[in-house]
């Protein structure tokens, strides 16, 4: 088997996979010799947020495998996979003095043979939230990481809060079917005024990139509010009409859910998330930021 790691890290380009036949060699070499395997899946177009949870990776695991696929089921509209950026050779680029011992960037059929016919689909915290705007994303999103799990046999995994649903979602299909990872969760990485690193935000006209600062901006003064122990009703009424006075063209949601598994809370009394979904000159925007649970 090629050994990279004789090389040069910071010149050794990253190997490419697109079979899952030969994804199997390596990760059972690895295994034999006892090494742990770390995944961070993404679609590519990779920026900081994604080399974050590399490093987080990198610190944790053994072998770090990411993995590039535009994934077809979770996208809402034949458009807007289309439009989605794809940059393989800019992001193994990127990935080289990363130290990634294997990127898999399969094709679609790789993935989903033809006759592929099954859906992963977690129920409660897969409903609700963006689920709403986005009917079948996360039985999209659920099934192409179980089988990412499963084709890796990834003993860590590695998802950003930045999507927190997604996240929440995809620990407790890992527990519900017994995959025997362990999912980590990564902060999310911001630019300087607060809006979140995404790959989404280039779409934004110059203007639209300044108004989204109150994105965070409404967060974090909400969730201050929150933490203080104000009931959630009067601080998101607050919140809801500093966004739409502030630039958003469109709020799909505001709401305050417990942490480990996404209920609808009225206060902040335990543990909490204040999660936002807003568009802005046509692209919509996700964040999210923890609560400390109030002291009553
Ligand atoms: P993608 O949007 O490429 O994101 C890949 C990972 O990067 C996700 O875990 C996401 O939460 C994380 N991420 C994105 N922006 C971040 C930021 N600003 N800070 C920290 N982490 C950030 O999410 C997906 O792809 C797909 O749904 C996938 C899980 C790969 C399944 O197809």
């Amino acid at each position: 088997m090629a050994d990279d790691r004789n090389l040069p890290a910071t010149t050794a380009a990253v190997p490419i996979l697109r079979r899952r036949a030969d994804l199997r060699i390596w990760i059972a070499g690895w295994h034999r010799a006892g090494e742990t395997v770390g995944l961070v899946p993404t679609m590519g177009a990779l920026h900081d947020g994604h080399m974050a949870l590399v490093s987080a990776a990198r610190a944790r695991a053994d072998r770090v495998i990411v993995t590039l696929f535009v994934n077809p089921k979770q996208f809402n509209s034949a458009a807007d996979l289309a439009a989605y950026p794809r940059t393989e050779e800019a992001d193994a680029a990127l990935l080289a003095p990363y130290e990634v011992d294997l990127l898999y960037a399969p094709a679609g059929e790789e993935m989903y043979p033809p006759g592929f016919d099954t859906t992963v689909s977690v129920a409660g915290i897969g409903t609700g939230l963006c689920d709403l705007y986005r009917p079948g994303h996360f039985d999209g999103v659920a099934t192409v990481v179980t089988k990412l799990l499963t084709q890796t046999r990834a003993d860590l995994a590695f998802f950003g809060e930045k999507d927190f649903q997604q996240l929440i979602l995809v620990r407790r299909l890992a527990r519900d079917l017994d995959l025997g990872v362990e999912i980590v969760g990564c902060p999310t990485l911001r630019e300087a005024d607060g809006v979140a690193l995404s790959s989404r935000n280039s779409r934004l006209s110059p203007a639209d990139r300044r108004r989204a600062a109150i994105l965070p901006e409404t967060l974090s003064a909400a969730v201050a509010a929150l933490a203080a122990g104000e009931t959630a009703a009067n601080v998101l009424d607050e919140a809801r009409a500093r966004l739409l006075a502030g630039g958003v063209e469109r709020l799909e949601y505001l709401e305050l859910r417990r942490e480990r598994d996404l209920e609808p809370l009225a206060a902040a009394t335990e543990p909490a998330r204040l999660l936002v979904a807003a568009w802005f000159g046509g692209v919509r925007l996700i964040d999210n930021m923890p609560v400390i649970a109030a002291l009553r």
